[in-house]
């Protein structure tokens, strides 16, 4: 959710902060804009649209400068306009921001700040932060201050509510860039006389190998050859430098058009990943040592509370299938972004898992917090090595799925259930699963590679019966138990890439009202690959067929469907615990195929944006 950049080094900045916002555009794709320093000049370039349209812009009128700082905007204060568009110049002139968050207490600084002579020209909130610097630097802080912009920079913060991630730089300390975070994630690469600052190791685009992970409540220093940095409260941090592993981040097209088409095929290999090393040498349990919990410890709790958003709390619904089913623990599943304030009441012997692909939502880090706060040992599974939420939390488990950069999340759902699957397995076998029955799961979790690459080899077909439906606008998704949150999973994908409206029901309780959506114009997908409730949902399809409305069936046993469905994705025969999985990829073909035939941009769907760091 917008995406920060900046650069302070030896080097020409704009061509890194140019590629860096490229690796960030996936964060916010509204508008785009940097601001360089040399001199004593500030040179400020902001455009609405892509970040291809800034670097038109800046080809045509090159600004050559060693520091510097950019953005890539999603929208939360102001329309998307250029003028909305980051970086913010303060009204004096002297300070420019890029900034990630929302500063809630932005209209009362601003009533301030314009009875003090300060002007605006935006209607954003980070035009009152930039100028609230600018006032404590002019007012409030004296000239002689040791480091007058970051004591500046810190008494602003002090009348701030909201969340940020920023960077700001001034021509009054041409030097010096400051960069701060309050709930909005920001990371800063060093380098051999020159640092990087970005939301995302992404930005960093290969150029910084060590990085410092900025916490919440500090404040950065940052000059050619020294980073220091400070709390909010003036304490002193000791700066901790860590090592990325680029392999992991490696994000190129690779031959594909699109990186949703890539993250779909690249499921084998990410489920492989999600898989190594964490079974154990009898094929009989998982061996999960990154949750940082004795056996004896886990065997205390009695109930397992999920909390996640959007696909990840899809999954979230998918492992308490399988935790139910496999290791006999009630679970609870709960969006995280009610989860953080309605209050509910937990069991003493509760373990909280979140799950976030990017590491960085904040409705689920706050969820997160707010479960440690109470005193809740909290677990988390993600895919970003390093993520504050994989900081934060007590123990967890990588998904390794590799860098996900489509807006909708493909690879890190299947990849995530994989890992609820092992869950469920582990804690299965300390309490009732047999020694037999997990030698079976662990035999299926061996097979999901190959029998999601067997769904795979289907793409060409599921795309010609997706030409049949790209002009349909509704759609409902019928599964049932385990199918079930894959249906809603389904609609999804396919709502927020084609912008078709999706719903994802239980198959029959689809009856109890969404029925009556049904007609020659809806067309109903329906999961169908269990064998104990096969014939139900037969019986389901047969009340939509009797309404004429078409049926596309995703199912192991085709035959069911003759004569019923309109279309059949055949599919292959697979053990109980990995259905779901295996059943999720036809739905994400089907959705992409759809979206690119309605001329989509799959990669950046409309006001959507990846790593949402807002709330
Ligand atoms: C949908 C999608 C979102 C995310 C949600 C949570 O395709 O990607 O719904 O799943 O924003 O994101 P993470 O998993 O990063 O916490």
């Amino acid at each position: 959710m917008c995406g920060i950049t900046g650069y302070i080094g030896c080097r020409d900045a704009t061509p890194i902060l140019i590629e860096g916002l490229l690796k960030l555009e996936y964060r916010g794709y509204d508008s785009a804009g940097l601001a360089l320093l040399d001199n004593g000049t500030l040179d400020v370039k902001k455009k609405k649209g892509r970040v291809s349209v800034l670097a038109e812009e800046v080809d045509k009128h090159p600004f050559r400068a060693t520091m510097g700082i950019s953005h890539t905007r999603w929208a939360t204060h102001g329309g998307v306009t250029d003028a909305n568009a980051h970086p913010h110049v303060s009204s004096d002139g002297n300070f420019a921001i890029v900034h990630n968050g929302i500063i809630e207490n932005y209209e009362n600084i601003k009533k301030f700040l314009l009875d003090k002579g300060y002007s605006f020209s935006s209607q954003t909130d980070t035009e009152t932060l930039v100028n609230l610097i600018a006032y404590h630097y002019e007012h409030r802080t004296p000239p002689d201050s040791e480091n007058r912009f970051l004591e500046a920079v810190r008494k602003t913060l002090r009348h701030i509510e909201g969340t940020y991630g920023f960077a700001v730089i001034s021509k009054l300390c041409p030097d010096e860039m400051i960069a701060a975070r309050k709930g909005s994630p920001l990371i800063i690469g060093v380098g051999k006389n020159e640092y990087l600052v970005s939301s995302d190791i992404l930005g960093f685009a290969g150029r910084a190998s060590n990085v410092i992970y900025l916490e919440d409540g500090q404040i950065a220093s940052i000059t050619r050859d020294n980073c220091d940095i400070v709390t909010v409260s003036n304490a002193p941090v000791d700066v901790r430098v860590n090592e990325i592993d680029w392999e992991l981040e490696n994000a190129e097209l690779g031959g594909f058009d699109t990186y949703m088409e890539k993250e779909i095929f690249e499921q084998p290999k990410a489920l492989e990943n999600a898989i190594r090393g964490r079974i154990s040498d009898d094929m009989s349990t998982a061996k999960l040592s990154g949750l940082n919990i004795t056996p004896n410890e886990l065997r205390q709790f009695d109930r397992i509370l999920f909390c996640a958003c959007g696909t990840a709390w899809h999954a979230c619904l998918a492992a308490e299938y399988l935790i139910e089913k496999y290791a006999r623990i009630p679970v609870d599943v709960e969006y995280a972004s009610e989860f953080r304030y309605r209050n509910a009441p937990l069991d003493k012997n509760t373990l909280v898992f979140v799950i976030s692909q990017s590491g960085e939502t904040i409705d689920t880090l706050e969820a997160l917090r707010e479960s440690k706060r109470k005193g809740f040992r909290t677990l988390a599974i993600t895919n970003s090595v390093g993520s504050t939420i994989s900081r934060e939390s007590d123990g967890g488990l990588y998904q390794y799925a590799g860098k996900e950069i489509g807006v909708a999340s493909t690879k890190a759902f299947t990849s995530q259930i994989a890992i609820c699957l092992l869950v469920a397995l582990y804690i299965g076998r300390m309490r009732d699963l047999s020694f037999a029955a997990g030698r079976e799961i662990v035999s299926a979790i061996n097979s999901l590679p190959r029998a999601v690459e067997s769904v795979l080899a289907k793409a060409s077909g599921i795309e010609k019966i997706a030409q049949k439906y790209t002009s349909y606008e509704d759609f409902l998704f019928l599964g049932r138990l385990a199918e079930f949150p894959i249906a809603l999973e389904g609609a999804l994908k396919l709502k927020e890439i084609s912008y078709i409206h999706a719903e994802g029901y239980p198959a029959a309780e689809m009856k109890h009202g969404p029925i009556a959506l049904v007609c020659p114009e809806c067309p109903s997908v329906i999961l169908a690959n269990s064998d104990d409730i096969s014939l139900k949902i037969v019986s389901n399809a047969q009340e939509i067929k009797a309404r004429k409305g078409p049926i596309i069936a995703v199912t192991d046993r085709p035959e069911l469907f003759d004569g019923i469905a309109d279309d059949v994705i055949a599919m292959p025969r697979v053990h109980e615990s990995i259905r779901g999985i295996v059943a999720t990829v036809p739905l994400q073909l089907l959705a992409y195929y759809i979206a690119r035939s309605r001329g989509c941009d799959v990669d950046k769907p409309r006001n959507l944006a990846k790593a949402v760091t807002v709330e």
